[in-house]
């Protein structure tokens, strides 16, 4: 059930029998030369919706834009600063929790967003809940979608060799499963990239000058999207369900 496709009365109904909803929450960056710039914010919304569409749960508008200042010298990637990114975070829920939402769960699609998240998650709190009874309190999660165990040995049997960490198979799998049209190809080398540490926008560009990270995105396809989609949707729809009832 997508908020976007609501009218008011019906969300209205919903909240007469849930004070949940899933917000989606993605980033707009590089993901090496056979990736999509929305890999992120594609695969976050993907799950969300169809666990929403499983289990009668609302789900709020992906969040397009998240704090990917590392990924900048790359052309297309965009990136709020973090204090942007914590203080839209909060608008967001503060909209949400206005109406009666009380449990709001952020499905995230980005590393780089967890630590804001959780910062932001911290603000909303200290700021709406003092004064507020046990019932009446608002809570925040934060979970990303490769977290699920289900997700996580997937990802570790079709992928044994070059998962890697940035412009993975397993994203670029969910991206090519959701966007067929879309699917890309790149001559890579080498065909695992390398791995390490970096800091800052340069240092990235100089060290990973393709844009990937330990990863050989050519081993994804549509199909390994599918079953990647399928774990996280699992996954999403029992880890979703614990957090409304706490
Ligand atoms: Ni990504």
């Amino acid at each position: 059930m997508q908020l976007a496709l609501c009218t008011w009365p019906e969300v209205d109904a919903y909240l007469t029998r849930s004070k949940g909803v899933i917000v989606p929450v993605g980033s707009t960056e590089q993901h090496g030369p056979t990736g999509l710039i929305g890999t992120d914010t594609i695969s976050a919304e993907l799950i969300a919706r169809r666990a929403g569409d499983a289990a009668d749960i609302l789900v709020a508008p992906a969040f397009p834009v998240g704090v990917a200042l590392h990924h900048m010298g790359f052309a297309g990637s965009m990136s709020l600063r973090p204090e942007t990114f914590i203080a839209a975070i909060r608008d967001w829920a503060t909209s949400l929790d206005r109406h009666g939402f009380r449990r709001i769960y952020f499905f995230n699609g980005h590393g780089g967003n967890i630590a804001p998240l959780k910062a932001a998650v911290k603000e909303i709190s200290a700021e709406l809940n003092p004064g507020r009874t046990d019932e009446d309190r608002l809570e925040c999660k934060v979970h990303s979608w490769w977290q699920f165990e289900g997700v996580h040995m997937l990802c570790q049997t079709l992928y044994p060799e070059g998962h890697g960490s940035h412009a993975t198979p397993s994203e670029v799998a969910i991206t090519q499963y959701a966007y067929p049209d879309s699917i890309k190809s790149a001559p890579l080398e080498p065909r695992i990239a390398a791995t390490g540490h970096f800091s800052g926008p340069q240092d990235y560009r100089a060290k990973f000058p393709d844009g990937r990270i330990g990863s050989d995105p050519l081993l994804a396809n549509p199909a390994d999207g599918e079953k990647l989609v399928d774990a996280a949707v699992a996954g999403l729809i029992v880890d979703y369900q614990r957090f409304i009832r706490v």
